[in-house]
């Protein structure tokens, strides 16, 4: 992905930024500490930097995030970095607590309006199907290696500094200052590095003479939206949940920590899991979890997460402790993945923008909330003696569970609200995935085939359908021949729908009559007969409509793919094959089918959309090419059936056999 040069600069910049962020939170943090005098005071400044930081998200994050999707991307992000680059001066230069705290405030505020920006261009620069690696990349980088390199460079920083403090008198009343002024550094750095990132505007911006939405409209628009849509409702629910979790163990660790009689160090070693679990499951969550629905997932996650604070809260012991912990991050670290990714790629770009901020901006207030009442609670729940016990209970430990628990039941209801796939049980879906069956989610239902025919008009589906039904058979398989549309009662009454209607049909209700016809063929008889463990063979399926109404009547493919994905349940043949023939011919050949009661509505059409069809297959064969067998209709028949029969074999054969992936090279059969 980093080949993709717009994304890698990117990638630069978000390193940069965050390596910035978090520089600054360390350098902040410290010199807050050094201008107050007192062990309170010092605490109090300390604490009041923190809530100054996480406040403007509250207040300004859902602005922001409808300005990412209102103004140019880029400009945002340049603006916003130079902006940053002055204030990170201001704090050493003016060197006072008041300035420090509005220039934390500005830094942050601004931050609001970079983030989103840049969290929603990201899927202009790479490919859908990259959109989560490329979320894991930026996390990883943000999360694992920026903190990491942060620190260290700080303290590399404030050894510089002393050591100038001899010579220059300026640094040694100002020992973070170098860190800030290197911070400073990294928005500039990041500003012009993004200027150079043309892409990043590319699909911005209402077009020319359209009258643009106002911020307000957008902002009322952004929250009806995530009213009515189940998927977000859930993910927010789940992702406030995880982070009201967090925020509880932020504030309860250190007492935590000591019911363990553990001190700093173990309190830094249990702090310093949750990042090494966040980074594993960042890291190999999704190698882990192939195949189980991204949907699913994330619930999952949040439930897992959860329920190991919840041990957290009841181990005897720091080592235990930092196995649930391990759990706690690594649970909080594929669900927050599989969260980005799902608002990447199912939501729409104009929608994006909004609602990254509407959820970072939640989490924080969610953050506030529970860093401000976890403390609060633990003081007056104290410690308690439990009847039947015998010992005492630290009031953390009863927060903490709480907090699991509650975190768990937002998994379960951020499920519910999601789950995609509500006929396949959960544990069948967890067991095919960490078997590591790469090979498509249709697999977890049996051990079934489906083999589809596509092609234009007259290229022959059909007879060669019974040539290869009747090879099949006689090996021994039970063969289902099917067919699109039309196959079902249902689906009966839709074809005469859409064949011999007279008048046109509307393009749209054209696809989605299609696609009504599909998904009730896929329902009652495709995956009943793959769950059997049965060979499916069906002439025509999703490519058909994306022919014919893609191509063919010029409608946008990504919509009838999207159509097909949900009316197939992401059904996806495990081969396909495609007779080609030439409009003219196959048009012929139909003509010459007298008894058929002439031509439908869609051979009707003309010679045009015919070939456009046409070039529609052929397209899509190109792009998988794993998955098609592409032959040239006019070749006898025999011929075809040969090379068809073979290649179906093949597909059985891989799929009963492991270690023979692929289709064989050809005239080599594969015995079963
Ligand atoms: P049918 O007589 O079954 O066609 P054929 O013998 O050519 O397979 O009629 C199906 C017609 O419907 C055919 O012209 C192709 C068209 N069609 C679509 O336009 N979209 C689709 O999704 C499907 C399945 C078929």
């Amino acid at each position: 992905m980093l080949k993709t040069t717009p994304f890698r600069r990117l990638w630069y910049c978000t390193g940069l930024s965050s390596l910035g962020d978090w520089l600054g939170l360390l350098a902040t943090t410290a010199l807050a500490t050094q201008l107050a005098t007192g062990y309170q005071a010092q605490n109090y400044a300390l604490g009041l930097v923190l809530v100054v930081r996480l406040l403007p998200s509250a207040i300004l994050g859902p602005l922001a995030g409808a300005f990412a999707d209102r103004f140019d991307r880029r400009r945002t992000m340049v603006i916003t970095d130079l902006l940053r680059f002055l204030l990170f001066l201001a704090i050493p230069i003016w060197h006072t607590l008041p300035v420090l705290y509005v220039a934390t405030f500005l830094i942050e505020s601004i931050g609001l309006f970079w983030n989103p920006a840049k969290d929603a261009s990201v899927p202009n620069l790479v490919r859908k199907e990259q959109i989560e690696a490329a979320n894991q990349l930026s996390l990883i980088t943000t999360y694992g290696l920026t903190p990491v390199a942060a620190a260290a460079l700080f303290s590399v920083l404030a050894l510089v500094s002393k050591a100038l403090a001899d010579r220059i008198p300026f640094f040694a009343t100002n020992q973070v200052g170098l860190a800030l002024y290197f911070n400073a550094g990294t928005f500039l750095v990041g500003a012009i590095t993004v200027y150079f990132i043309k892409e990043i505007s590319g699909q911005r911006g209402v077009p020319a003479g359209e009258s643009q939405p106002s911020l307000w409209w957008m902002l009322r628009d952004g929250a009806r939206f995530v009213r009515t849509t189940g998927l977000l409702r859930g993910l927010i629910l789940g992702i406030l949940g995880a982070f009201a979790a967090g925020g509880a163990v932020i504030g309860a660790a250190k007492t935590y920590v000591k019911s363990l009689g553990g001190g700093d160090a173990a309190y830094g070693m249990l702090f310093g899991t949750v990042f090494v679990g966040l980074g594993l499951g960042m890291a190999f969550g999704p190698r882990v979890a192939r195949e189980v629905s991204r949907r699913r997932l994330f619930g999952l996650c949040i439930v897992f997460a959860g329920v190991c604070l919840s041990l957290t809260a009841i181990v005897p012991h720091v080592t235990l402790a930092m196995i649930t912990v391990l759990g706690v991050g690594f649970g909080a670290g594929v669900g927050y993945l599989a969260g980005v990714t799902l608002l990447g790629s199912e939501i729409e770009d104009e929608m994006r923008g909004r609602i990254f901020a509407f959820i970072q901006s939640m989490v924080r207030v969610v953050m506030i909330l529970a860093l401000a009442a976890v403390p609060v609670l633990v003081g007056t729940i104290g410690q308690r003696r439990i009847p039947g016990i015998g010992g005492t209970v630290d009031g953390t430990r009863i927060v903490l569970f709480t907090a699991g628990i509650l975190a768990a039941l937002a998994g379960i209801v951020a499920y519910r609200q999601m789950d995609d796939r509500g006929h396949v049980p959960v544990l069948a879906d967890l067991l095919t995935s960490l078997r590591g069956d790469s090979s498509g989610r249709r697999r977890l239902h049996s051990g079934g085939i489906l083999i589809a025919f596509e092609g234009g008009e007259g290229a022959g589906k059909s007879s060669q359908i019974d040539l290869l039904a009747d090879a099949l058979r006689s090996d021994g398989n039970t063969v289902v021949v099917t067919h699109e549309p039309g196959a079902t009662p249902v689906g009966k009454q839709i074809r005469k729908l859409l064949l011999d209607t007279e008048g046109p049909i509307a393009p749209r209700s054209e696809a989605l009559l299609f696609a009504a016809d599909r998904a009730h063929h896929v329902a009652t008889i495709i995956r009943p007969a793959l769950d059997r463990g049965e060979v499916v063979i069906t002439d025509r399926f999703v490519d058909s409509s994306l022919a014919y109404q893609g191509a063919g009547r010029t409608l946008s493919t990504e919509d009838i793919k999207r159509v097909s994905r949900w009316a197939t349940e992401d059904l996806v043949p495990d081969l396909t094959v495609l007779l080609d023939v030439p409009a003219e011919v196959g048009l012929a050949r139909v003509q010459g089918r007298a008894n058929e009661g002439g031509p439908d509505r869609l051979e009707r059409e003309a010679l045009a959309f015919h070939e456009r069809v046409r070039q529609g297959f052929r397209h899509l064969a190109e792009s998988d090419p794993d998955r098609y067998l592409v032959l040239d209709a006019t070749r006898p028949i025999d011929e075809l059936a040969e090379t068809i029969r073979i290649a179906a074999r093949g597909v059985l054969g891989s799929r009963r056999l492991p270690a023979k992936a692929g289709y064989p090279p050809p005239g080599e059969r594969v015995r079963r």
